[in-house]
């Protein structure tokens, strides 16, 4: 039994995203689904939860296929379905040139500009271009007999708004792109360039985490393809359709936090600190998808530094990085994998004593119980990314401490630091302060971090993810004739 599509305002609510928020896998011959690391689908699956409809993404796991019907249909989450997950099977080649190749090899870099250069691959380009058309088809055929609103996610699928359009004029197309957008001249040396930008015009609504994206991106256009910019009201227009460009920062739902962690949580704790033999020392904790952009040499060398400068804390304290193992096919993930390992090795030699080491490299993937567990347990939480749409473990960090205690160490490169004000904001190039930080972190008084944590959870309480979709989504609903309407709060 599939679930009841819930329409908004008369509209049913399609989302495609590359990832599917629940994987089915085969482990010793019984099939489990696991919740895949990263922000996207932790965002959106509370908002597809509350609201219905059907989420349509890459088929992932290798068990997906049995769970699903003949169209590649199942009811999620497994133990209590309240929307539909519709898979899309990809050829191994097809995963390897859109997925590994263009979508993250070409657009993750060249949008993050931080030193990683994009490769610029015609059959990669190619391979993108079609899975953009396969998915079209899907999401077509699922938008049968009805008004639809498609709200699509992600540099993964640039070319699918205008290809949804052309089809389909009376879809309402909205598109978030969950990464940054750089500037117009780093964009440009994209050699499809204009088939990306025009492919996005083909949404009603166009939205990233912040204005400086929405800028960057009318700034391409501007310079990219022939339209006419209103920069008053924030749109393009092109061959007669309006595209809006707006800022929506997206968030976490913050009430999960409290659910995840359960009545029973410090015995869950304790046996934590037994596993990792943590003593009872204070634990700075990073938790991130082992990716280039999220700095995790910087802040193993800012662990290296602060030893150096303050010995005293030899022996004091544990740096806790969970690396959740990412695009592992690619070299450039691998090559990073194997020095944060010999970073994290050279550290523990050169600092370690006794049996007490500073860093406690965990190097696999955990479920949001865990990873929540550890947030209530940590002193600080470290994001130290060097370029960040939005980074969503500062906000989950934020929302599990109902203590009103720890401390946030955040990046001035993340979408998050424009919010979240009260952390220790750091630039993570600069080893020194961010190895001050966690000095401050450590040593911060209780009523410091009640002070500094009570504003920013009232920012993450406010500007929460049915906030966010809310407002994105009655947003695209005024830009067209039947408006559609969703209770924002
Ligand atoms: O927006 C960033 C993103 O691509 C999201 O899809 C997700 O949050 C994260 O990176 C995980 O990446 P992947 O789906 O490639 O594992």
């Amino acid at each position: 039994e599939h679930v009841a599509q819930t329409r908004l305002g008369g509209a049913k609510l399609i989302v495609v995203a590359n990832r599917e928020p629940y994987i089915h896998r085969y482990r010793d011959g019984e099939i489990e689904w696991i919740r895949p690391a990263g922000g996207l689908t932790t965002a959106l699956d509370p908002v597809m939860r509350a609201c219905g409809g059907v989420w349509v993404a890459h088929g992932s796991g290798d068990a997906d296929l049995e769970v699903s019907d003949s169209k590649g249909r199942v009811g999620v989450p497994p133990d209590d379905p309240s929307y539909t997950l519709r898979r899309v099977w990809l050829t191994k080649e097809e995963e390897e040139q859109y997925y590994y190749g263009f979508a993250n090899s070409t657009l993750w870099p060249l949008c993050h500009q931080v030193y990683c250069r994009p490769t610029f691959e015609p059959a990669h380009w190619e391979t993108y271009r079609q899975v953009n058309e396969k998915f079209a088809e899907a999401v077509l055929e699922e938008a049968q007999g009805g008004p639809a609103l498609v709200f699509v996610q992600d540099y993964h699928f640039a070319l699918l708004p205008s290809l949804l359009k052309q089809a389909r004029p009376d879809l309402i197309v909205a598109q978030f792109w969950h990464i940054p957008w750089p500037s117009a001249e780093i964009f440009n040396v994209c050699p499809w360039a204009k088939q990306i930008v025009e492919g996005m015009l083909g949404n009603d609504l166009m939205s990233f985490h912040i204005q400086s994206h929405c800028n960057n991106f009318l700034e391409t256009v501007d310079r990219t393809v022939e339209c006419r910019i209103d920069r008053e009201k924030f749109s393009v227009t092109r061959n007669e359709h309006e595209t809006q460009v707006r800022p929506h920062a997206i968030s976490v739902d913050p009430d999960l936090a409290a659910e995840y962690l359960g009545d029973d949580w410090e015995r869950n704790a304790a046996r934590i600190r037994r596993k990792y033999r943590l003593g009872d020392l204070p634990i700075l904790v990073g938790v991130d998808r082992v990716d280039y952009t999220k700095g995790i040499p910087e802040r193993l060398n800012a662990v290296d530094r602060l030893l150096d400068q303050h010995p005293e804390w030899k022996g004091k304290f544990h740096f806790l990085q969970i690396g959740a193992p990412s695009r592992t096919h690619l070299p450039a993930y691998r090559d990073l994998n194997e020095s944060v390992h010999q970073l994290a090795e050279q550290i523990n030699w050169k600092h370690g004593k006794d049996r007490w080491k500073p860093v406690i490299l965990l190097n696999e993937h955990h479920g949001p119980k865990d990873v929540t567990l550890l947030y209530r347990m940590a002193a600080g939480c470290v994001v130290t990314s060097l370029h960040d749409g939005m980074n969503l473990v500062a906000k989950e960090y934020v929302s599990a401490r109902s203590d009103e205690q720890g401390a946030l160490i955040l990046s001035n490169f993340t979408g998050a630091s424009r919010e979240l004000t009260d952390a220790i904001l750091v630039n993570p190039f600069d080893v020194q302060e961010v190895a001050t930080a966690f000095h401050e972190a450590l040593s911060m008084p209780s009523e410091e971090q009640r002070r500094r944590m009570r504003r920013m959870r009232k920012t993450v309480s406010e500007n929460n993810i049915y906030r966010w979709a809310g407002r994105l989504l009655s947003e695209v609903g005024k830009m067209v004739d039947d408006p559609l309407e969703m209770d924002s709060d």
